[in-house]
């Protein structure tokens, strides 16, 4: 069955993937697509509608980024956001011009057309976010004035035979609070698309493309225990089974109990039909790391081991056919969709894995899925809320949660200090669903008092930020008294500790974690 499809044209806007997640919020599969995509590419797409993305560009530049203006015959709806609203108007005869001042932030919304298919059930008087210094100042023929704010008066305008619409405020930003019916309304009522992006049928695909791609091959896949790599197990293996190897590197740098529960759940016994390979590397890393201080360094160490260890395991293996990887939407579209939208991120884990191993292709079946998505998919496919919702872990492990020399009793610290730090902030009702929350060791040793003796052991760290894209981070609010009962317990408890501080710096100028 052919899936009804909105493309996003992307022209540089930050929001693109927020519009994607709203409209896969309402049931609708979407993909982002270069503005440059030819009308060719997007014809073979069939898309139910297109949405054009806000671009920090300026349409009567010379090098604005622009499209075919024969995207606007096409025949599906169209809706274009901010910059995407202003080169509609420019590509069919309107006018743009640069406004006195910009408008910025929250803005009152008023509404002119109430019968507006994306108005029907808005107030008459909202609010909307506006981030933009050019504005409509002239309608292409056929089109009306929707919506207009104190400052800009074409805030919103449509042509409804045409199906052409456009909107010069961010819809897809919380701050209009409207913003989420109005899409929705764009989707299904103006584009007609029904309730189709459903994960239960995102399963059933899945099983059949996996199964068409490889065939009687067998699969690798390096599993960390992560969301990523523990879904894309789990729909692996309910694709083919034993056909699928999963290498689990412990590299002795894992959380406390971690390497266990990865056993216990993809393990024999445990809940999936697949081939398990745990290779325990702990000495072997323990041994590359002695001595090492430089956090760069062993970040490169630890990849370097990481990737020995792997390939190893996949000669002796031998006869693999495929490299199966936990790739998610986020890191396709953050790596550029190759338009007009700039390479924001080139972050964590790039360099990946080996390349001497050959092998005939990649199989990277959460490709189009957004996090909450994949957490969706992982629930869908039976696996525990505790790896489903696991806090980001960085590849590298507590070796990045280390100040310093990494040694196996520094470790035991950490693992012991965070297992408490976690519990607590269970026990608290601490809700740390949008952030990171863990303990790290600090290189500080000092004096303390213990019973009658002196001591002279390490000062503990506990991180806890919030965070929307870990890009920008602020330390959490957390009560004094959990703050409290945590610094008594891994006083108590951990051996090797006098000092637990709390790190109350935010990102930047700070990183999240502490190395
Ligand atoms: P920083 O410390 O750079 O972290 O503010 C931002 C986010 O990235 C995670 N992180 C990593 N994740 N491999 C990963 O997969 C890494 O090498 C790595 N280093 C940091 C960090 O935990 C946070 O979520």
């Amino acid at each position: 069955m052919e899936r009804e499809m909105i493309v996003i044209l992307d022209f540089g806007g930050q929001y693109k993937q927020l519009i994607a997640r709203r409209v896969r919020a309402c049931r609708v599969y979407c993909e982002i697509r270069p503005c440059t995509t030819s009308m060719e590419e997007l014809r073979a797409l069939s898309p139910k509608g297109v949405i054009l993305t806000g671009g920090p560009g300026s349409v009567y530049e010379p090098d604005a980024p622009t499209c075919d203006p024969a995207l606007f015959s096409l025949g599906a709806p169209i809706l274009g956001i901010c910059y995407g609203a202003q080169l509609m108007a420019h590509l069919l005869g309107g006018q743009v011009e640069s406004a006195q001042t910009s408008e910025y932030g929250h803005t009152q919304l008023l509404i002119d057309g109430p019968d507006s298919a994306l108005f029907r059930g808005t107030p008459g008087d909202t609010a909307c976010w506006m981030s933009h210094r050019d504005r409509i100042s002239a309608l292409p023929a056929g089109f009306r004035i929707t919506a207009h704010t104190p400052a800009c008066p074409v805030a919103a305008m449509e042509d409804s035979v045409r199906r052409l619409y456009a909107l010069q405020f961010h819809p897809e930003v919380r701050h209009t609070p409207e913003g989420d019916d109005m899409l929705r309304r764009f989707v299904r009522d103006v584009c007609g698309c029904g309730e189709s992006w459903v994960m239960e049928s995102y399963i059933e695909e899945q099983v059949e493309a996996i199964r068409a791609r490889v065939g009687e091959g067998r699969v690798l896949l390096a599993l960390s225990g992560g969301v990523d790599s523990s879904v894309a197990a789990a729909l692996l293996s309910r694709a083919i089974g034993q056909q699928l190897i999963c290498v689990f590197v412990d590299h002795g740098l894992l959380r406390k109990g971690e390497a266990d529960r990865v056993k216990e759940v993809f393990g024999p016994g445990g809940s999936f039909d697949l081939t398990f390979r745990p290779v325990d590397a702990r000495d072997r890393f323990f041994k590359a790391l002695q001595g090492v201080t430089d956090p760069e360094q062993k970040r490169r160490i630890i990849g370097e081991q990481f990737i020995r260890t792997f390939e190893a395991e996949a000669k002796n293996l031998g006869n693999v056919s495929y490299l199966a990887q936990g790739t998610i939407y986020p890191d396709v579209v953050e790596s550029g969709t190759g338009g007009a939208g700039a390479v924001i991120k080139s972050h964590h884990n790039v360099g990946g894995l080996p390349k001497e191993l050959s092998f005939t292709g990649l199989v990277e079946p959460l490709r189009s899925l957004f996090k909450d998505e994949v957490r969706d998919l992982g629930r869908k496919l039976g696996l525990p809320e505790s790896i489903v919702c696991r806090q980001p872990f960085p590849g590298p492990g507590l070796g990045v949660r280390i100040v310093g020399e990494v040694t196996e009793d520094k470790v035991r610290i950490v693992q012991e200090a965070d297992a408490i730090f976690q519990e607590e902030l269970a026990r608290f009702g601490v809700d740390t669903g949008s952030g990171q929350f863990f303990a790290a060791l600090s290189n500080l040793r000092s004096v303390g008092v213990m019973g009658d003796g002196r001591t002279y052991d390490y000062a503990v760290v506990l991180r806890a930020v919030r965070t929307e894209d870990f890009m920008t981070a602020a330390a959490a609010r957390l009560p004094y008294e959990l703050l409290d009962v945590c610094m008594n317990r891994i006083i108590n408890e951990v051996s090797g500790v006098n000092r637990v501080l709390y790190d109350l710096t935010s990102k930047p100028p700070a990183t999240i974690e502490l190395e």
